[in-house]
């Protein structure tokens, strides 16, 4: 009995885990080549990721670090998502060039805008070292020493291989700390911005289709990877030369139809698709519900003022949208694991496991794992939700977090030197003038009144900041706040700091946005904190070895590691899907949606006049799919996480389809579990992209350096 539920289980398992699943590392990639070849793929895991000779992954970088990018010409051409290159056009733009909204084309090289801080990371080689970094630890040492042992061997081998290459030295732990790799790294520091479409092109949708199907935006940019004479890396500089690869990727004009196989080759940042139930279900059920309703609070906040002024709609863009992305993500995690039954299946294998480890002595060390993490997880509850109460509701009324950038200056005395007073008064002014550029009290005052009711309500005493404990009445205390404190009032900000002298720091200690700030910080180093690193210390020796189990159990299944901001290749097919009953997507979006979605007083669904000319007469030209209309976006069941952005999604051939930028967000429970029906990553077809570099900005230049196959 026990091995028929053993082997069911295993086979449900294997079944849930479609062929493809998984974040695969590039170096062992030859484990997956069969498999990929039988999906579809005709090119070789050689053809990918090889130290021998070029290979695609001599394309793809690590762009900005948070983003993937890929070149595409042979003088450093790179294409990345418009939401990935935003800061830098933001950067560039000014009343006069407003980059963002217009966008912006460099028409020859010499027109290629510097974007200082910017940098793209190409990664040269990787080696297993497991042996290497592990081979004086075992699983019995004390945790702490474990990780300072780990360290040390770490730090060691790292300065022996800096000896014998200019390449960076890294290595990262994969399989939850149960195998390690290094990896040879090369920066490059001379990265200008080369052309990006007008946001209403490449923002389309905006927040309101974030994470959603069927969705239109041209979510691209254009930058050009420079090096010096020799081809090395080097800082700015305008006798810099575009940058030649030793593989650039190939475009493919042919689409791809229902079913194609397909796989996305980049930096994906973070999952956790081994993790206990308990772990998953306290994410979605109790971590992730309290950041969405919060988060939803404060984004109905904002939406009511922005409607009501234009001004506010921009001050608070950039605001909506960093709450709104997570906001809309978890809410989808949330959904999917429970719609589709994420806790269960999960708890289904445990059992499974749990055979598994009564069936000989030698597992027993495995067998408490799962008991041991409902309780450690149960400990943790608490911590993380007064963690997530601080930095969703606390950290968001702004007054009060502004206020924490003049802590330091709080601190000063007679005897700090004026050296250290100056630099902080100048780094504080134009902290000011940012801060103020996009303030508006009435939201903020809304959003206080709001959080601090919800915290009061829902956090006991002695899992909230001290200050809260003090207030009677919300409303007399918000009322006293924006009353009394200096941060809502830039003059008196500007004026204070011209003045400031250090027997001024009494002042900032006495205002209460400040305190406030003062006693959440103080909460967080010393109630929360200690405790949460105390168990997730714990946690980590757990997951480690149970995944080191999981492993055991079966020998012949071929694991992914978990995200880990590195290089990986992601397969699966072009497709769509049912996300609920009656619900049928198709797998791609042409002009004709952007046309339907039109609402010229929607700031997120205003169309381009050029682009309603080129869709009124079809002039398509080369880009057309067969079908005769032009596709826009794509979507796909390859496995793809944040920091994915950007990555080329690539055909059967190797060659580029289209820029991966979004998942479905009823399949964002991915990070934790990953169901093939439901999970979609979405791109914006190459065609649509490289139309709008031709036909809509005329940049023919850069198509001329590109290397089209028809
Ligand atoms: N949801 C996508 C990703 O996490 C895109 C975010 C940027 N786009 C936006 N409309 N905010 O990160
Ligand atoms: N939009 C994400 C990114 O910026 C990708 C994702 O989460 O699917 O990396």
């Amino acid at each position: 009995m026990k091995r028929l539920l053993l082997s069911l289980a295993i086979l449900l398992i294997s079944a849930m885990a479609f062929a493809g699943e998984g974040m695969w590392i590039p170096m062992l990639l030859q484990h997956n080549e069969k498999e990929m070849q039988e999906m579809g793929m005709r090119i070789t895991a050689e053809d990918i990721y090889s130290i021998n000779h070029s290979s695609l992954k001599d394309a793809i970088v690590l762009f900005g670090g948070g983003c993937t990018g890929e070149i595409v010409s042979d003088y450093g051409l790179l294409l990345t998502n418009h939401h990935c290159g935003y800061d830098y056009i933001q950067q560039h733009s000014s009343v006069e060039h407003d980059y963002l909204t217009d966008g912006f084309w460099a028409m020859d090289r010499s027109q290629e805008l510097p974007c200082p801080g910017l940098t793209v990371i190409f990664l040269r080689e990787m080696r297993d070292v497991t042996d290497k970094v592990t081979f004086n630890v075992n699983d019995d040492i004390e945790e702490t020493e474990r990780q300072r042992l780990i360290d040390e061997n770490i730090k060691k081998l790292v300065a022996d291989v800096e000896k014998t290459t200019d390449y960076k030295v890294f290595v990262k732990p994969y399989f939850l700390g149960n195998e390690y790799y290094l990896l040879l790294n090369e920066e490059y520091t001379d990265v200008r911005l080369v052309g990006c479409p007008p946001s209403n092109i490449g923002k389309f949708g905006g927040d309101t289709d974030n994470w959603v199907w069927p969705r239109h935006t041209g979510d691209f940019s254009v930058f050009r990877v420079y090096a010096n004479k020799d081809g090395h890396p080097a800082d700015y500089n305008p006798d810099n030369v575009p940058y030649k690869p030793a593989k650039h990727l190939e475009i493919s004009l042919k689409g791809a139809e229902e079913g194609d196989f397909a796989f996305v080759f980049g930096y994906p940042a973070r999952t956790s698709e081994y993790l206990p139930a308990v772990a998953v279900d306290q994410e979605a059920n109790v971590i992730d519900p309290i950041a969405v309703k919060l988060r939803g609070e404060i984004l109905d906040i904002y939406n009511t003022y922005q409607e009501q002024d234009k001004k506010v709609r921009i001050q608070y863009a950039s605001k909506h949208a960093g709450l709104g992305n997570g906001w809309k993500k978890w809410m989808g995690v949330t959904e999917g694991i429970n719609h589709f039954h994420g806790v269960e299946k999960k708890r289904f294998y445990e059992e499974s496991f749990r055979q598994w480890c009564l069936e000989s002595r030698g597992r027993i060390p495995y067998l408490h794992l799962l008991t041991d993490f409902e309780q450690k997880y149960k400990e943790l509850e608490p911590y993380r939700v007064a963690y997530t109460y601080l930095t969703n509701a606390g950290l968001n009324i702004e007054i009060m977090s502004f206020a924490g950038y003049f802590n330091r200056l709080s601190q000063v005395t007679k005897e700090t030197p004026q050296e250290e007073i100056d630099q902080m008064i100048v780094s504080l002014k134009k902290a000011t003038a940012e801060f103020f550029k996009d303030y508006y009290q009435p939201i903020d005052e809304e959003v206080a009144r709001t959080m601090l009711e919800e915290y009061l309500n829902h956090q006991p005493a002695d899992f909230r900041p001290g200050f809260l404990n003090e207030i009677q009445d919300v409303n007399a205390y918000v009322d006293q706040l924006f009353n009394k404190s200096m941060f809502v009032n830039e003059e008196k900000v500007n004026k204070f700091l011209d003045n400031f002298k250090p027997s001024k720091a009494k002042k900032l200690q006495k205002d209460p946005a400040l305190i406030a700030y003062q006693s959440m910080i103080n909460f967080y180093r010393e109630d929360i904190n200690p405790p949460m690193s105390a168990i997730n210390n714990d946690l980590s020796r757990m997951q480690r070895l149970y995944m080191k189990g999981q492993m055991l159990m079966e020998p012949e299944k071929r694991f992914s590691p978990d995200a880990n901001f590195t290089l990986r290749v992601t397969y699966g097919k072009v497709q769509g899907f049912k996300p609920q009953d009656g619900k049928n997507y198709r797998h791609f979006t042409t002009l004709e949606g952007i046309m339907e979605k039109e609402n010229p007083d929607i700031y997120d669904y205003v169309v381009e006049p050029k682009l309603k000319q080129l869709y009124n007469t079809k002039d398509y030209g080369r880009y057309a799919d067969k079908d005769g209309t032009m596709h826009v976006a794509f979507t796909a069941s390859v496995h793809t996480t944040g920091g994915n952005s950007g990555s080329p999604i690539l055909n059967a051939d190797g060659q580029l389809l289209g820029l991966n930028f979004d998942r479905c967000w009823e399949g964002t429970m991915s990070d934790l579990v990953y169901d093939p029906d439901i999970c979609r990553n979405i791109s914006v077809d190459i065609r649509y992209v490289l139309f709008i570099i031709d036909k809509f900005a005329g940049a023919k230049n850069l198509i001329a350096e590109m290397d089209i196959v028809e």
